[in-house]
């Protein structure tokens, strides 16, 4: 059996920034791993019917079930998510709220280290927007601190507006470009996200993950 890390991926794209962090933050932990693509399994919100309170099992029929199940199992969670509308995406949002059953009674997550990925377009501090790294990091904090997990820590990543793929280079009159980076921003300027070109987040992912290694020992 061994140690065993959780990853769950919150985003959709094949090979994203978002799977491709939480991968280097797994690969540090030095235990045995698991990565989970949400995009891959079907999975429903939490319906508030507390069907669970007996069994801590949710009675919707679909892979949330499994899920919550291999999280229960995991010795630690990391979940990656990213920020459409600077909050927390719903694939990952879902996921956190089925994991609700484990919650009753006997509090399940409890003690359980966890930790935080996010990929966000929006840099921290700029004025005028929402502070979308740190909204979605808080999600993800959010459940973890109320089922009494042991919350490492979190990472964000800067992303790319979905702009980088629309062929208009960012230049129409809804740019997410120039609504983050002002009226006259360029991608030239401003630069195309790669993961892999900043050393200061791989840095960081890698610590989070080291920070999860430890943690399990208690
Ligand atoms: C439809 C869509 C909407 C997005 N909206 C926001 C947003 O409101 N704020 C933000 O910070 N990032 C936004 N992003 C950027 C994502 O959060 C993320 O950084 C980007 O998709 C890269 O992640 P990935 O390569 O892991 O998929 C958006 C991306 C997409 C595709």
């Amino acid at each position: 059996m061994g140690i065993k890390i959780l990853g769950v991926s919150g985003s959709p794209i094949k090979n994203s920034n978002t799977d491709r962090a939480l991968q280097i933050a797994l690969a540090a932990t030095g235990h045995k791993t698991e990565f989970i693509k949400l995009s891959n399994h079907t999975i429903a919100p939490c319906d508030a019917c507390l069907g669970c309170i007996e069994s801590n099992r949710c009675v919707i029929k679909d892979d949330g079930v499994m899920l919550a199940e291999k999280a229960y199992k995991a010795n630690a969670l990391i979940i990656a998510g990213w920020t459409p509308y600077s909050s927390i995406d719903s694939r990952t949002k879902m996921f956190m709220e089925r994991l609700y059953p484990l919650r009753h009674r006997h509090g399940l997550m409890a003690g359980k280290p966890g930790a935080a990925i996010v990929t966000s377009a929006i840099p921290p501090g700029t004025e005028g927007m929402p502070p979308a790294g740190e909204l979605g990091i808080g999600a993800i904090q959010s459940y973890m601190m109320e089922e009494g997990m042991n919350f490492v820590g979190g990472v964000n990543v800067m992303g790319n507006v979905p702009c980088v793929n629309c062929g208009e280079d960012g230049q129409c009159s809804v740019s997410g470009l120039k609504m983050i980076f002002g009226p006259n921003a360029t991608f030239e300027e401003i630069g195309i996200n790669r993961l892999e070109d900043s050393p200061e987040t791989i840095a960081a992912l890698e610590k989070l993950g080291q920070d999860i290694g430890t943690a399990v020992y208690g």
